[in-house]
């Protein structure tokens, strides 16, 4: 029997544009994922989150879902062009109220609301001015977070500034398969720059507001296998794990860039000043990290940054994504923390998988999810007993959702979302975590 601490916190996250829907309702603006979606090419189906699980509307119902799962955190994103249509200027009173409203009821319903300012859907008003590759984006993103602290700071205990900063801006940026679709090596490294910068700055300026708040950022942490036995595939999955895994969280950590990424951001960028280093470097009170699966990479000389990532061996596990089921990776970036960044307050904000998951007269059995979240489970479980300062775990996801670039094509909930009547039905999966809380122990 694999167990957790009486005090191990569980819960599951979500985020504002892949599930609220809404996007036009109340004075909210236009978001990159509006035009992504829209531009033919980009996204499965041309799905976009105009409705989604219309959690705008049924929160109630998904937080009663929450409670009943025996969580005790619910995090969720605030969407920026909800508050900020044109991304600058005064708040809308009717955004700002939707969230207002979400945070009462989630207190409500016994849970903690853990707001994550940022994951991913930028006003499109401020993408027209570069988005993350242009600096005024530090003062935009810092009014945003304020606006946010001083409506919702009386009543949320934590706060993460950005959801997986390494994600939107490399697959944004340098990959081009999230909005706002570019693939250009400058204005990836300066999107990686600003993003720091607005970390540090919003973070200061928010503990003058809301000094008793933690506040922490979320990056997505996974461990870089090369292709092949090459010193050139070698050498590919240490720069991908400096751009990946480095980028963000040891500058936030440790107070410099590390090696290569500094050298590209002094030739390559023209985006940090004197000064930059501190600011970003502010004492942080926690992390989050997502992690699903180890990354593949090899030496592509044609490539941006000379890197490629591409598909794990074949004949390897995989789920829905394609992504290899490795629990070992997720062990290895437990440890790393513990031991190569000062084992500190630790959370899992994501973790999961997708499955291609149908409903049978009003069941939805998922057993790849429940044999994924068992294997993973049990990793966390042994990590805390090997003394990493792992505090808790939040499942990716609530309710199958809008997956971004694979619209509605991928399920990644413990809960069934019938899209064309929104009936949510929870799955095998639901059951098995809530057992799995309940006992505080993996079965
Ligand atoms: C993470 C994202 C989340 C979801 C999962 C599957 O990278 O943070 O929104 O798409 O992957």
């Amino acid at each position: 029997m694999k167990t957790f601490p009486k005090d191990f916190v569980w819960g599951a996250s979500t985020a504002s544009y892949q599930i609220e829907g809404g996007t036009d309702l109340d004075g909210c603006g236009l978001s990159i994922w509006d035009t992504f979606a829209a531009t033919p090419g980009k996204v499965f189906n041309r799905d976009n989150g105009s409705v989604a699980c219309d959690h705008y509307h049924r929160y109630p119902e998904d937080l009663a879902l929450l409670k009943n799962l025996g969580a005790k955190v619910y995090r969720f994103s605030s969407a920026w062009p909800r508050i900020q249509a044109e991304g600058t200027g005064p708040a809308n009173s009717k955004g700002l109220a939707f969230y207002d409203r979400l945070v009462d009821a989630t207190l409500e319903a016994g849970l903690e609301p853990w707001l994550c300012l940022y994951h991913w859907d930028l006003p499109q008003a401020l993408q027209d001015k570069g988005g993350w590759a242009n600096r005024d984006i530090v003062d935009w993103f810092t009014d945003y977070a304020e606006i946010m602290v001083r409506a919702l700071g009386d009543r949320v205990p934590r706060i993460c500034t950005f959801n997986e900063p390494n994600i939107f801006s490399l697959i944004g940026y340098m990959i081009g398969r999230h909005a706002p679709g570019l693939t250009d090596e400058r204005a990836t490294l300066r999107a990686i720059h600003h993003i720091n910068m607005a970390h540090g700055a919003s973070v200061s300026a928010m503990r003058a507001i809301a000094p008793t708040i933690k506040y922490g950022i979320i990056p997505n942490l996974h461990p870089m296998k090369p292709a092949s036995t090459s010193a050139a595939d070698a050498q590919a999955a240490k720069d991908m794990d400096v751009l990946w895994n480095r980028g963000f969280r040891d500058v936030l950590i440790k107070g410099e860039y590390p090696g290569q990424l500094a050298a590209w951001l002094q030739e390559k960028s023209g985006a940090v000043q004197a000064g930059d280093l501190q600011t970003i470097c502010q004492p942080l009170d926690w992390i989050g990290f997502n992690h699903y699966s180890y990354n593949y990479v090899k030496a592509n000389p044609e490539a941006l940054f000379g890197v490629e990532l591409v598909d794990p061996p074949a004949g390897s596990p995989v789920t829905d994504m394609g992504w290899e089921i490795a629990p070992s990776a997720f062990k290895e970036v437990l440890l790393q923390m513990r031991d190569e960044f000062g084992n500190p307050e630790l959370y899992v904000t994501e973790n999961g998988c997708a499955s291609a998951d149908v409903l049978v007269n009003g069941t939805c059995d998922d057993p790849a999810r429940v044999d994924y979240l068992r294997q993973y489970l049990s990793v966390a479980s042994d990590a805390v007993a090997e003394g990493v300062n792992l505090k808790g775990y939040l499942v990716w996801s609530l309710l199958d959702n809008y997956e971004w670039s694979y619209g509605y094509s991928k399920r990644f909930g413990i809960v069934h979302v019938d899209y064309a009547t929104q009936q949510r039905t929870p799955k095998t999966s639901y059951r098995f975590l809530q057992n799995t809380i309940a006992a505080q122990a993996v079965a």
